[in-house]
């Protein structure tokens, strides 16, 4: 097999070049070339290294494909190592994204010279890991303590500018990043720059309180994750061990997170985001429709969010309402976010002028002629949105895609209102539609194949996390929360209240707890949904007697001041309200439900269990085309903590037999209504499988 690294000698300068697509990682063989070719520069005629990549990147990072596979020689730290101790001078030239394993080659090479749209950074914590080739020791002994751990901590990449201001890139050019890579390194040799080799750089003395504070942030803001808070002790340790021993140290923590459940669960959810936007039988390169221009319907909630999303990606929309007053309502909360934006310095003014400009509002659909596609985001009300798309057929252009946002209603049905049902698709974003990174996509019988292809590029284009789903009642993630919020409501009723339900939740991980969740939602979306359904179609009657009373008492959640809490009027701070538990003990004594004590096991377990059998029986039906996209859904969409992987990864992660036992034990304590157990459950109990080896029908 030829390798994919490649070593020859250009004026006097050894060069290294690496190609292994798509992201260059640090595969056995990359390590295994590096390796020869530094040490065939050690005796060759070269004056100097330089370490270059091919393709779209320098190195991306190690190669995530052999985590969890026994270690093979040459270990990075110990490659780079050598690098370090090159007799050469050493020169790493960074284009793409330098990161991770990739980045931390940089760090030992002895120059670093980047191309001015190169990104560098340390992405490990994402993964739940920690950098385990010298990242943590280094970086400190050339950007500081504090930087180093704003760097490693976030994961997120910065650009080749700013790491040159804080010191990690000694050079940033435009052009040709080769070639001037090339006479920088001819440039040093001639200059006779020393060997800088990171590590026999000291580092600036801190107040060890500096560490402290920062596990203090973490403890709230990265809740119970682990690889955080070892970041912080091995960044301590670079301050006050020798570069060996923090090095050991390192590695040893490092070891340590790789075999820690939560990287596990990350390492599951970053191919599972990766897999979720591929459709299964639908070619690459299928050809896409081109979207220059976009119409939104309803300028609400959500299709002001949803005209930001677009708007921040430079695509011009066309925001349609009833009339110039809803208009002006609409366009005036797209205002306020983009000010909010700017007053938090995450845009500049200038910045926010331009996206906003790129929103103009209208209120006849004759405006929406040219658009490429359309977004219906009006009430969630089923013959409103079929009158709407009976008259986008009329409006729209042929070939322009029209989709809806509806939460629940049938896409099929809407798709029949119109003359080009091959034309129509969901798009169900997320509420805040401009900062939740999830989109489900969902794929209506006749939806053509070109079509979802768009759809889900699209999405990548606006920043979004696409998922398909098929078409049922609450696609996938809402018809799983229904069971989820059938139990939290149970949980209540039988003997909890809004407290323990909400931090037994939270304390799990969580983001928000569910009664929490309703009162921000608002309880009276699902008491008007509830409404318009005949009494046998609303669920178990314990489950919503205690919202209902609180929505006729006026309590709709934060939105007026009170719901399951009372919610403070300047800072929205909610506090527990007697006048609550008044409501659920009347209500439970009326049902003739005698309250008890309930344990946070029991709480979690109900409400787990409830989405992952839900989990289950979409998947078997093929709504979800994976289980690792359900993950996906609960992770970017609904507060799913991601060091668990998701529900289906936790599920397997529990063991499926265990699962299968406690739904079994809820069913004889609280019958089969709620509690069935999916029928594929049950067959990967008996053949011993697991959910993630489950392929669709
Ligand atoms: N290992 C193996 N495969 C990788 C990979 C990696 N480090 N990074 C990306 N890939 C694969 C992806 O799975 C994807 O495969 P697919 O086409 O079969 O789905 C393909 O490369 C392209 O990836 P993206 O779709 O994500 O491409 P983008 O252009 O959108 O993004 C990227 C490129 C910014 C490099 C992004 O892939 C990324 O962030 N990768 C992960 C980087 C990372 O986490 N590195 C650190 C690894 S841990 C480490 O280095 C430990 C060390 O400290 C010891
Ligand atoms: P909303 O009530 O905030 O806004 C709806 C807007 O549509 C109103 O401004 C109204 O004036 C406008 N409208 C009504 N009829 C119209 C017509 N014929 N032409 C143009 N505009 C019209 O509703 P929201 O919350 O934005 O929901 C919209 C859709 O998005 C619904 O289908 C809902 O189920 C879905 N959705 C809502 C989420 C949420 O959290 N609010 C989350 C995900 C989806």
């Amino acid at each position: 097999m030829t390798s994919p690294v490649s070593y020859k000698i250009v004026d006097d300068i050894g060069v290294i070049s690496i190609n292994n697509p798509p992201v260059n990682a640090l595969s056995q063989a990359v390590r295994q070339g590096l390796l020869e070719a530094i040490r065939s520069a050690q005796t060759d005629a070269s004056r100097a290294v330089l370490i270059q990549c091919d393709g779209r990147t320098f190195i991306a990072g190690a190669d995530i494909t052999e985590f969890g596979k026994p270690p093979a020689e040459p270990y990075l730290p110990d490659l780079l190592d050598e690098i370090e101790a090159s007799a050469k001078p050493v020169v790493a030239a960074l284009h793409g994204t330098a990161l991770g394993g990739g980045f931390e080659t940089a760090l030992a090479s002895h120059y670093r010279i980047a191309v001015d749209s190169g990104k560098v950074g340390l992405p490990e914590v994402k993964l739940g890991l920690l950098p385990g080739a010298g990242g943590t020791q280094r970086v400190p002994r050339l950007a500081g303590v504090e930087a180093t751990l704003d760097l490693i901590l976030s994961g997120t990449p910065i650009s080749a500018g700013h790491a040159a201001e804080i010191g990690l890139v000694d050079k940033v050019v435009t052009g040709n990043l080769y070639d001037e890579a090339l006479s920088y390194t001819k440039q040093l040799v001639n200059d006779n720059a020393p060997l800088r080799r990171t590590r026999e750089l000291t580092i600036d003395t801190v107040d060890s309180s500096l560490f402290d504070s920062y596990r203090q942030n973490l403890d709230k803001r990265a809740r119970k994750q682990t690889a955080p808070q070892r970041i912080v002790d091995c960044v301590e340790a670079a301050v006050t061990l020798s570069f060996e021993a923090g090095q050991k140290r390192e590695r040893q923590l490092f070891t340590e997170c790789m075999q820690d459940s939560q990287s596990v669960a990350m390492q599951h959810l970053f191919f599972a985001e990766r897999e979720a936007a591929k459709i299964i039988g639908l070619p690459r390169d299928i050809a896409r429709r081109e979207i220059e221009q976009v119409g939104i319907i309803g300028g609400g909630t959500m299709g002001g969010g949803i005209a930001m999303s677009f708007a921040n990606a430079g695509i011009p929309v066309t925001l349609i309402e009833v009339n110039a007053e809803a208009l002006e309502r609409g366009l005036s909360i797209v205002d306020k976010n983009y000010a909010g934006s700017v007053k938090r310095g995450k845009l500049s003014k200038e910045q926010a002028q331009q996206r906003r400009s790129l929103i103009e509002g209208d209120t006849d659909y004759a405006a929406l002629a040219d658009v490429d596609l359309v977004i219906e985001a009006v009430f969630e009300d089923v013959e409103l949105k079929k009158d709407i798309f009976g008259r986008l057929d009329k409006a729209c252009k042929p070939g322009a895609i029209l989709a809806t946002n509806t939460s629940y209603q049938d896409v099929n049905e809407i798709a029949a209102a119109t003359s080009r049902p091959e034309d129509v698709i969901g798009t169900h974003f997320f509420s805040p539609a401009h900062i939740m990174k999830l989109l489900e996509v969902v794929r209506a019988d006749k939806t053509a194949a070109d079509v979802l292809a768009t759809c889900m590029a699209l999405a990548k284009r606006i920043r979004k996390t696409p998922v398909m789903s098929r078409v049922c009642y609450g696609f996938i993630g809402n018809r799983m929360l229904q069971g989820y919020f059938r139990e939290a409501q149970l949980c209540l009723i039988e003997g909890g209240t809004p407290e323990s339900i909400d931090a037994a939740m939270y304390d799990w991980g969580m983001a928000m707890g569910p009664i929490s969740v309703a009162d921000l939602a608002g309880l009276d979306v699902g008491y008007k949904a509830r409404a318009a359904l005949p009494v046998e179609k609303r669920g178990d009657p314990r489950s919503y007697r205690v919202p209902d009373a609180l929505v006729e008492m006026g309590r709709l959640g934060q939105k007026s001041g009170a719901g399951f809490y009372a919610y403070d009027a300047e800072t929205r701070k909610k506090s527990s309200d007697p006048a609550v538990l008044e409501v659920i003990e009347r209500e439970a004594t009326a049902l003739g439900i005698e309250r008890r004590p309930i344990e946070a096991d029991e709480i979690i377990d109900r409400l787990i269990f409830a989405l992952v059998n839900e989990g289950l029986r979409i998947l078997e039906e093929g709504i979800a085309q994976r289980p690792g996209d359900i993950d996906v859904v609960y992770v970017y969409g609904y507060g799913f903590p991601a060091w668990r992987g998701g529900p289906m990864h936790y599920a397997d992660a529990v063991g499926l037999e265990t699962v299968l036992a406690r739904i079994n034990e809820f069913r004889e304590r609280f019958g089969e209504e709620n509690w069935t157990p999916a029928p594929l459950l049950e067959k990967l109990v008996a053949e011993n499988s697991s959910i993630r080896l489950f392929s669709p029908p």
